[in-house]
């Protein structure tokens, strides 16, 4: 079985309210190694490479905005083949009122925006986003 990495993001959120250890925890707990981690504040030119996808979208700003007030702590991580699936499976709906309990989303979050969590949504985001964020681990 292949190892790979995925890459995820506690958002402000998850810092001010005090839930990175739980969500790393439920990384680990899951059998997933953390291979890099810091604790980083955002620019808005970081945001719009790592975000590229959402720059014109109409939520963007607001997504700025919310991901610029504070720290977040960037991490990748290492599992089986299928890493950036389970990551997701394990980070639940983008709205968090559809996610499902159990999920970190599910769990923790009722907002919309400020859903604790990003992870890498292919194996060829989870490359470029390691390439923007910790570009020496390659
Ligand atoms: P992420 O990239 O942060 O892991 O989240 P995701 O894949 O589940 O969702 P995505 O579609 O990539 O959206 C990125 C982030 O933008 C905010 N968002 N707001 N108001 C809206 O309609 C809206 N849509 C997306 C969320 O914070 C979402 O996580
Ligand atoms: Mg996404």
């Amino acid at each position: 079985m292949d190892v790979k990495k995925t890459f995820i993001i506690c958002k402000p959120d998850a810092v001010e309210r005090g839930y990175v250890g739980e969500i790393l925890s439920r990384v680990e707990r899951k059998g997933l190694r953390i291979v890099a981690a810091e604790l980083r504040t955002l620019t808005g030119e970081t945001l719009s490479e790592h975000y590229a996808e959402h720059v014109d979208k109409p939520f963007y700003s607001d997504l700025v905005s919310f991901m610029t007030r504070g720290p977040v702590l960037v991490a990748v991580v290492e599992g089986p083949d299928d890493v950036v699936k389970v990551l997701r499976t394990m980070m639940g709906a983008t709205n968090p009122t559809e996610a499902l309990p159990g999920t970190i989303r599910g769990d923790l979050a009722t907002e919309m925006t400020e859903n604790l969590i990003h992870g890498s949504d292919s194996d060829e985001s989870a490359d470029r986003e390691i390439k923007i964020f910790f570009p020496d681990l390659f």
